[in-house]
């Protein structure tokens, strides 16, 4: 991803002046770059995916992508439970250290888990500042206008947010099932609107799960700040999806929206059978891993 930045500087005459630098695809993604990231406007299509580990981060990071997200659904992928309900702040801060161990160019942006910014804008901020704390450079929330207080007060703390409206798993107390959102044209309008009551709010980007591809469009087409899909069709501004749905973990229960790029489980599961074979008929350890 190449980026032009205008960028304003005071020459040392004291002449103001503009100087245009072009982003060393090395640098670290900054918030920023990622605000100023809409199709509309020329640039291409932003990535994220999660990760929720060092060496995950360090594979994130190598394919180039521009954000990782160490999401909570780490509950159900790397936890096994069947929701995200379970995580809270310590689990989310453990995984965050372990991931910007990595040092990555991507952006890292951490979920703040259920009950961690419902309760008061103090524990909203405290709460914020401990995933940046870990190493997180945003934090990202779900909802749209109730979360009004506790947003302006993330934001007042100088802490980036990424917002997360349609399927929001921290509801599924709430919605019974995970399934398509906004998928009337009262819903969809109340979208729209808790879309734009986000960016203005500051916002810096905005996920878009499981709704239907002409809402996200919509959404996409009004908004100045980036939008990244997850079962949201093709007219986002960029896309997200799971590390582990990505790579072919649990395939059996995977969402329409996931598109598998490799077959690890398969993969994993045949060298750590290898292993043991190796190691019941005394091929391993071999002479060449003794010492001597
Ligand atoms: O927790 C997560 O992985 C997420 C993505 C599905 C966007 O919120």
């Amino acid at each position: 991803m190449s980026h032009l930045l205008a960028l304003e500087v005071v020459p040392a005459a004291g002449l103001r002046g503009t100087l245009e630098v072009s982003m060393n695809t090395l640098e670290r993604i900054t918030v920023p770059t990622i605000r100023f990231s809409k199709v509309k406007n020329g640039h291409e299509p932003l990535t994220m995916i999660t990760a929720y580990d060092y060496p995950g981060a360090k594979m994130v990071d190598k394919s180039g992508a521009d954000m990782i997200l160490v999401g909570d659904s780490l509950a159900m992928v790397v936890l096994g439970q069947p929701d995200t309900m379970c995580v809270t702040i310590e689990i989310m801060e453990h995984h965050t250290r372990a991931v910007a161990a990595a040092k990555s160019r991507a952006l890292i942006v951490a979920d703040m888990p259920w009950m961690t910014y419902h309760t008061s804008k103090t524990d909203a901020i405290k709460n914020a500042a401990k995933l940046i704390r870990a190493g997180a450079s945003a934090v990202k929330l779900e909802g749209g206008a109730k979360r009004r207080k506790v947003i302006t007060a993330i934001s007042d703390a100088e802490i980036p947010i990424v917002g997360h409206l349609g399927l929001t798993p921290q509801s599924i107390k709430e919605l019974g099932v995970y399934k398509v959102q906004a998928k009337s044209k009262e819903l969809g309008d109340k979208l729209i609107q808790d879309a734009l009551i986000l960016q203005d709010l500051g916002v810096f980007a905005l996920v878009l799960e499981a709704i239907p591809e002409s809402v996200a469009s919509a959404v996409t087409d009004e908004l100045n700040i980036p939008t990244i899909g997850i079962g949201a069709g093709s007219s986002c501004d960029g896309q997200v999806l799971v590390f582990h749905d990505l790579l072919g973990f649990d395939i059996a229960n995977k969402a329409k929206f996931v598109k598998t790029y490799a077959n690890l489980e398969d993969v994993g599961s045949q060298a750590l059978s290898q292993f043991v074979k190796d190691v019941r008929t005394g091929e391993f350890p071999s002479k060449e891993h003794t010492y001597h």
